[in-house]
């Protein structure tokens, strides 16, 4: 790459699809992203955590950062350390704090400080159930959405769960960012489904202010 390429394709355009929640099209390189993520995931290995009722998620999660998202049968909640080594979350790395920031201030956040980063794994036929991002404090702080490798359908409902759901495909590179009257829009993922020759797995980083 050359190195004074910026990192972030700024001059991109911005879509905004509905009041609050924006798409940045091929806003990042992500073979960088890709690197850390497997140095992350040598400290806090990638796990399907276990939801209500005994199941596990099909979704595979790691954390870094000063709060880790986390899921057990007592439910959700942010923890300082990882529960399967009772140690810290790996440091979020310098250039996911800055691609976070970035991304933001595109959409027109300018003050994201987000203290968590759920790393999710997407191997062929995981899903994410349609859900709304509610576990953090301040809601007035948006969430910013990496894709990296396969694409994937992402589901974008409203504010009810009733509400109809549009589809809209993510690819390796894309940013979603939603805050504002979008932040508590029901969202998913579905079954993943490799394209022949492209990559068989997905990750997505999902950068959050959780307190
Ligand atoms: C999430 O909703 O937490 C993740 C969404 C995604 O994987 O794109
Ligand atoms: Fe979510």
């Amino acid at each position: 790459m050359d190195p004074q390429a910026p990192l972030f394709d700024t001059d991109q355009t911005c879509v905004e699809l509905a009041e609050g929640f924006f798409m940045l099209s091929a806003f990042i390189d992500t073979a960088p992203l890709l690197a850390q993520i497997e140095l992350i995931a040598t400290e806090a290995m990638f796990r399907h955590m276990q939801v209500g009722g005994g199941k596990h998620m099909s979704v595979a999660m790691s954390n870094c950062g000063p709060w880790g998202w986390t899921s057990s049968s007592s439910g959700y909640q942010y923890s300082h350390t990882d529960p399967l080594t009772q140690r810290p979350w790996p440091s979020m790395p310098p250039s996911f704090m800055a691609l976070a920031q970035a991304a933001a201030a595109a959409a027109g956040f300018d003050d994201f400080e987000p203290d968590a980063c759920l790393i999710n794994r997407y191997a062929r036929g995981a899903a994410l159930g349609v859900h709304q991002d509610r576990d953090e404090r301040d809601l007035g702080q948006p969430i910013v959405s990496v894709s990296i490798g396969a694409t994937a359908t992402f589901q974008l409902g409203g504010l009810k769960r009733s509400e109809s759901l549009r589809s809209l495909p993510l690819h390796d590179g894309d940013v979603l960012v939603w805050g504002g009257p979008s932040r508590l829009r029901f969202h998913g993922v579905k079954a993943l489904k490799p394209t022949a020759g492209g990559p068989d797995t997905r990750h997505n980083l999902t950068f959050r202010k959780a307190k």
